[in-house]
């Protein structure tokens, strides 16, 4: 039986778990998918603890995706740009770090939204580590334009490339109506805060794709927002489930059955 886990603190609502053991077991896959609850003061010696253990696999999430990155032994080029790590694969005694996450929420929008991206011209509202890993991604593409707005500009400053605009949220709630698909990133509008809604979309365009990565509600009070106006909205069940399965296929070789891991994940948060 191989084993395959999460670091993270704190993991206990994890849907992770859940996802990954339905994928093994219907693949007739002998493994298992544990969550581990890691304080930061103890990652080192999880991380030491797992490799002896021989662990296949992992998922590392918050707060340990920056950290972990000190006890692999390579990194792939993905999580060098995004500074974060949140797939390690065990090659032969040997820990890879990667990141799925960007490239997760991409595939979601292509497959659930039927998105062509190339010459979309795209609003990425937040500068954390969600949006960094998004931006990348999406530029690995043929669009026309990545922008970031963030409360704190300096944070979107820091990271964007030369072709891409930053504006601060008041100056993006003006150009709104410029973009074909706007991203939330930020954790403005989770579960307890559900009232809350990172930017204002009174000027978006009918029709433009609005994608918020919470997925906790599943509907956030910006994505009702954004079907009233007539956009076309996406929560974050996509990107979690397709982060997940991009990690299982490095893990397996195999690409597993997202659909079914989206229904399970929905069935749970529903
Ligand atoms: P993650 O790594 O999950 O993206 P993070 O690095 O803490 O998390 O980033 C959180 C993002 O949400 C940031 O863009 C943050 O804005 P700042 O850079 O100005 O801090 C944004 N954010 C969090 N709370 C916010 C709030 N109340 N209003 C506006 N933006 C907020």
């Amino acid at each position: 039986m191989k084993l395959f886990a999460l670091i993270g603190c704190p993991v206990h609502h994890s849907l992770s778990p859940l996802m990954h053991n339905d994928a093994f077991q219907s693949l007739g896959i002998h493994a298992h998918y544990h969550a581990f609850h890691v304080e930061p003061h103890m990652l080192k010696e999880a991380v030491q603890g797992l490799k002896a253990l021989q662990c296949a696999g992992l998922n590392v999430t918050i707060p340990h995706k920056t950290a972990v990155m000190e006890y692999v032994d390579e990194l792939d080029e993905t999580a060098k740009q995004m500074g974060a790590v949140n797939t390690i694969v065990n090659e032969n005694g040997k820990w890879i770090g990667y990141n799925t996450d960007g490239e997760g929420f991409v595939r979601a929008l292509c497959e659930q939204m039927d998105v062509e991206l190339s010459g979309a011209r795209i609003l990425l509202v937040g500068a954390g580590g969600a949006a960094r890993g998004i931006y990348f991604s999406l530029l690995k593409h043929r669009v026309a334009a990545v922008d970031v707005c963030n409360r704190t500009v300096k944070k979107a400053e820091a990271f964007v490339v030369q072709q891409s605009s930053v504006y601060s949220l008041e100056e993006a709630e003006e150009r709104v109506g410029e973009y074909d698909i706007i991203i939330n990133t930020t954790s403005v509008g989770m579960y307890p805060h559900v009232d809350a809604t990172p930017l204002s979309l009174r000027h978006v365009k009918k029709d433009t794709i609005v994608s918020d990565i919470i997925y906790n509600p599943l509907m956030t009070k910006w994505l009702q927002e954004a079907k009233e106006k007539g956009a076309r909205v996406q929560n974050g069940v996509g990107m979690f489930v397709y982060q997940g399965a991009l990690a299982f296929e490095k893990w397996t070789g195999i690409f597993p059955n997202t659909k079914r891991m989206e229904q399970l994940v929905i069935q749970q948060l529903g």
